[in-house]
């Protein structure tokens, strides 16, 4: 049976959000095995949510926000990317493959951009195999 990667999606609720909503609507394709998590700003993001999502068992996992320089919280978004930029260290130390993790910004329209990130994750992860620390993950997220 072919590996079909399971990944977390922290979304900001003025952006990827609603583009995951759009790409929706517009029935764009997109691999069905990403969980959203919605958020108020990517700002609201730290190294313990990411890596706890890796123990938690997911191969992959992305942050999308807001374009650089239209965060609703100025800055929440450039936060976010110094946050994932650590936290791949961390990774690396703990003998996870850093690419499992990325930021991506978008805005509320851009429905295609979110249906193609999830396929450009799932295709990354995919190449590189489950997680060393996968187990089956709950859908009660
Ligand atoms: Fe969207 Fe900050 S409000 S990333």
């Amino acid at each position: 049976m072919e590996f079909e990667p399971k990944i977390m999606a922290f979304c900001c609720q003025f952006c990827a959000y609603s583009a995951a909503d759009l790409a929706g609507s517009m029935r764009l394709q997109y691999p069905p095995n990403v969980r959203i998590v919605r958020l108020l700003c990517t700002g609201k993001v730290d190294p313990l949510h990411l890596l706890r999502a890796f123990q938690e068992g997911w191969d992959g996992v992305f942050v999308a926000g807001c374009l650089e320089g239209e965060c609703h919280f100025l800055a929440g978004n450039l936060h976010a990317k110094q946050w994932i930029n650590y936290t791949k260290k961390l990774l690396k130390e703990l003998g996870i493959e850093p690419e499992r993790l990325e930021m991506f910004n978008m805005s509320a329209a851009m429905g295609t951009k979110f249906a193609d990130t999830v396929k450009e994750m799932t295709e990354r992860i995919k190449k590189l195999g489950p997680s060393p620390l996968r187990r089956d993950v709950k859908d009660s997220h």
